[in-house]
């Protein structure tokens, strides 16, 4: 059998995880503490398999890709959402505390379920396109000017991890926000030429304070993305659509009597 090689770099890594399965009666939530040697170029999540493979097979945490793609590793890493296969030891200190995303149900110890989350935040927003004429599968291909093209793709580039709902002051405390990441999500639709929802019709998804004027406006999920998705902007864009939406006829009824006052 070949022994993995792991040249240790010099500093003794001390890991405080949470653990607690919630279907096991006798389980209750609390820390357990592992030391590892950091290795060249280690991530959180060589950490997690290491730890995982020589001191307890029952450490439960998720990952895929291993290169920021897939969102399954999302966790609280020193109190701060973030991917276990994105985030370098040598970025931390020598004690790293390690939890689940809040926000999410917790599967067990890391493991949190996002996929119940983004399913239900895309039905509540129906995050899909919205066409008013049937489909003609013999019509040309719509045209698309290439910034907008660019601009959609980037709210595209979401890999649904989480960290900025788990982020979000109001989204750990009022269960019903869309938060960022539905705002994103919103954005991506409105932008889309192709989806024909009118104003009127995404004012009644987005304008409630379960939607884009819920934001309290701390802006966590912007500094804490790590695709580097610009959510300042996004949010920006939403308040500026529905203002304009309330206010055109608010300024459209203001006309006629600042015509009769000009007259007087
Ligand atoms: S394992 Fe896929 S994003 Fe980290």
């Amino acid at each position: 059998m070949i022994e993995p090689r792991h040249e240790a770099s010099g500093r003794k890594l001390r890991f405080e995880i949470f653990r607690y399965n919630p279907v096991d009666p006798s389980s209750h939530p609390h820390m357990d503490t592992f030391e590892l040697g950091e290795t060249p170029y280690m991530t959180l999540f060589i950490a997690l398999h290491r730890i995982r493979e020589e001191q307890d097979p029952s450490l439960q945490f998720d990952f895929s890709c291993r290169s920021a793609v897939c969102g399954s590793c999302g966790l609280l890493i020193n109190g701060r959402p973030g991917l276990a296969c994105h985030t370098r030891t040598a970025d931390l200190p020598d004690t790293i505390r390690l939890h689940p995303l809040p926000v999410f149900k917790l599967i067990g110890d890391l493991s949190v379920d996002t996929g119940s989350w983004f399913r239900q935040m895309a039905q509540r927003v129906e995050s899909w396109i919205h066409e008013k004429v049937p489909f003609d599968p013999k019509a040309q291909e719509a045209r698309m000017d290439d910034d907008l093209a660019r601009a959609i793709y980037e709210g595209e580039r979401c890999i649904e991890c989480g960290c900025c709902v788990a982020s979000c002051g109001v989204a750990n405390v009022r269960p019903q926000f869309v938060g960022p990441a539905g705002m994103n999500r919103i954005a991506r639709f409105m932008m889309d030429p192709r989806d024909e929802r009118t104003d009127s019709e995404w004012f009644d998804v987005v304008s409630s304070d379960e939607g884009v004027f819920g934001c309290v406006g701390l802006m966590a999920c912007h500094d804490i993305c790590p695709k580097g998705l610009p959510l300042l902007e996004v949010y920006a864009y939403l308040r500026r659509k529905m203002l304009a939406k309330v206010m055109t006829p608010l300024a459209r009824e203001a006309e006629p009597s600042k015509r009769q006052s000009s007259k007087m």
